[in-house]
């Protein structure tokens, strides 16, 4: 589990105990959360790891199987988490959730409204952003949902964080209880537009409102709706572009023309004609990912405005 502050970075001197979560890491799109109990195993292709070798190994260990196949042991971080929770809803993704982090100016310290809760992907990261003394106080009317994403919450160290209520927000808007009293409400619901008038006057004077729609339709209606009580309004798609990275070995001679991107230059290593080998190059190449994700949504940032 993370520690009680979860800004306390994980470090070395951190090492894993018994019902910890720890990311059991393959590759990089090879990964599983596993909580730590002694007299469990993990099996899988590279043989069978016994958790009770796990206790008391800094996170970031390489530990081994019986068939000496390795993985490492990392750290539950928020970016880590999203990649591994079980998707009971569409969730946001890291490029997204990074731009939201920054344009809502979460800082330690922030009161954030969120709806709906959905997976909770976003909201471990918000929880992050305003660790050690804010409060995240996400809402879903789902109470399944609810129920799930405290679990999750519970296990990757931030419940004290975060509060989940089961409501209508669509219908009901946030509680009176946070009016005026939020620095920033982040929005993921199917009508937009219906909570915005709430999330208004839930808003500190120039606190941040941000919006995020699979469709355009959505954001065009929710821009009207903003317009009346927000100023500064923006949208934005965030498309990120990853490589994948790899390193090769090949025959001295043969040449992949396949490959567009190196780093660092190709460098030959020659083996000892002694040895009867032949002469290698090991070549690192990078390349784009060809499962990358395209269109995720848009996101719509807005500023109340100021009467006085
Ligand atoms: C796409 S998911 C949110 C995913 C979340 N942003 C994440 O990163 O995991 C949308 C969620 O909104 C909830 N929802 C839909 N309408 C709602 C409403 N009127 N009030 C509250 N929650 C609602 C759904 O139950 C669903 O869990």
């Amino acid at each position: 589990m993370l520690p009680a502050d979860p800004t306390q970075r994980l470090t070395l001197q951190r090492r894993i105990q018994e019902g910890d979560l720890v990311i059991a890491y393959e590759r990089h799109d090879h990964m599983k959360a596993i909580k730590v109990t002694k007299g469990s195993i993990l099996q899988n292709r590279f043989g069978v790891f016994n958790h009770s070798h796990w206790v008391g190994k800094p996170f970031g260990s390489k530990v081994f199987s019986n068939k000496n196949g390795f993985i490492y042991l990392l750290a539950p971080t928020p970016e880590l988490w999203t990649l591994v929770l079980s998707h009971r809803t569409q969730i946001l993704y890291i490029a997204d959730i990074s731009f939201v982090v920054m344009y809502l100016e979460i800082v330690p310290g922030c009161l954030v409204l969120e709806s709906g809760t959905g997976s909770g992907s976003l909201t471990t990261s918000l929880a992050r952003a305003i660790a050690p003394s804010g409060r995240v106080c996400t809402f879903d009317f789902h109470e399944q949902r609810a129920a799930s994403a405290r679990e999750d919450f519970e296990m990757t160290g931030v419940s004290s964080l975060v509060t989940v209520g089961v409501r209508d927000i669509q219908g009901e808007g946030f509680p009176d209880e946070f009016s005026g009293k939020a620095d920033a409400v982040f929005l993921d619901l199917p009508q937009p537009w219906l909570a915005i008038p709430s999330a208004g006057k839930m808003l500190k004077p120039d606190g941040v409102i941000c919006s995020f729609s699979p469709c355009i339709e959505q954001v065009q209606r929710s821009c009207e709706t903003l317009k009346l009580k927000f100023t500064d309004i923006r949208t934005f798609e965030i498309l990120l572009r990853t490589y994948e990275v790899k390193e090769l070995s090949t025959e001295v001679g043969e040449v992949d023309e396949g490959i567009s991107f190196r780093s660092p230059p190709r460098k030959k290593r020659q083996h000892s004609t002694a040895t009867g080998k032949d002469s290698v190059a090991t070549t690192v190449m990078a390349k784009p990912c060809s499962e990358a994700r395209g269109h995720t949504g848009y996101l719509t940032f807005a500023r109340l405005k100021c009467l006085a």
